[in-house]
């Protein structure tokens, strides 16, 4: 990147067509979004609100819009893969995510933009041996990172091209929200992988509110809310947008005003790139089960 240049990201999360979409915010979305001139959009999963053919439609077409300006990435959350179709994978791994690879291709995806490469790391198996609690609500709901995962998005960063921005998109909050309950299982040894990646910046979602932090103080970290009814604790629904330059990531959060019908600008986060100082600045909020 020159001096001049920068990468700017619409970060979306948690859409959630079916039932509970906030249809008012979907439409503002459709027009504000171009507005901000991104490079790109990312979109960290739950599409739907349990993977059905209509609700996999309704974001195809939204994200089919958007495509046409702005190119995108999207990843798949727990709410997008058909679990019971698997359980524990005992099945293979193919039946849970024929319908979400129907619509949207791949399960892993790679974009890469001017300034910046962008990987998808799964995050989302449903009930799965990696991601087992005793927690019977979680069960189907928590995340986990396979080493593969991990190792797989780390090759992809050492093997792009200098210069080039890194950004990895998983569905699962990767800091703590509110409760201090982590959309990820085992995110101790998750954090340490995540930080051997290389990426520079992490886009996720899952909790259904918005933050902003680090890992261990070096790795940025973007949590988008959502764009449904699920919203925590009636807070307004928030997206993000990342801006990167030589120097800082930049977490802007956008707020939704439903009696206006728009998004303005809230709260920003910023965090250097390198020699970040070994502070977490803000976390998501709110329990899981979403
Ligand atoms: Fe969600
Ligand atoms: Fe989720």
């Amino acid at each position: 990147m020159t001096s001049n240049s920068s990468v700017i990201i619409v970060h979306l999360s948690d859409l959630h067509f079916g039932g509970f979409a906030d249809l008012k915010q979907i439409e503002a979305l459709e027009e504000f979004v171009p507005s901000l001139n991104p490079t790109a959009i990312v979109v960290s999963g739950d599409l739907s609100q349990r993977a059905r053919h209509g609700e996999f439609q309704a974001a195809h077409v939204f994200l089919y819009r958007l495509r046409k300006q702005i190119p995108a990435i999207v990843v798949p959350g727990n709410h997008d893969i058909e679990w019971w179709k698997s359980p524990l994978g005992l099945l293979g791994e193919k039946r849970k995510y024929d319908k979400y690879l129907r619509y949207y291709g791949e399960l892993r995806p790679v974009l890469e933009v001017p300034g910046a490469i962008m990987a998808g790391a799964l995050s989302s198996y449903g009930v799965a041996f990696g991601s087992l609690t005793w927690n019977v609500r979680d069960v189907a709901v928590k995340g986990h990172l396979p080493r593969s995962e991990t190792r797989r998005v780390q090759e992809i960063f050492a093997s792009s091209a200098p210069g080039l921005f890194k950004v990895l998109v998983v569905h699962h909050n990767v800091l703590a929200g509110g409760t201090g309950r982590m959309g990820l299982a085992r995110w101790r040894s998750a954090h340490k992988r995540l930080l051997a990646t290389g990426a520079e910046v992490i886009l996720c979602g899952h909790d259904h509110h918005e933050g902003a932090g680090q890992i261990e103080g070096g790795l940025a970290v973007s949590t988008a809310g959502t764009h449904s009814y699920r919203q925590r604790g009636g807070r307004p629904s928030v997206f993000n947008l990342v801006t990167v330059d030589e120097q800082s990531v930049h977490i802007q959060h956008y707020r939704w005003v439903s009696e206006q019908r728009h998004f303005i600008p809230s709260d920003k986060v910023s965090f250097g790139r390198k020699g970040a100082p070994k502070v977490a600045v803000s976390v998501a909020g709110g329990d899981q089960g979403l």
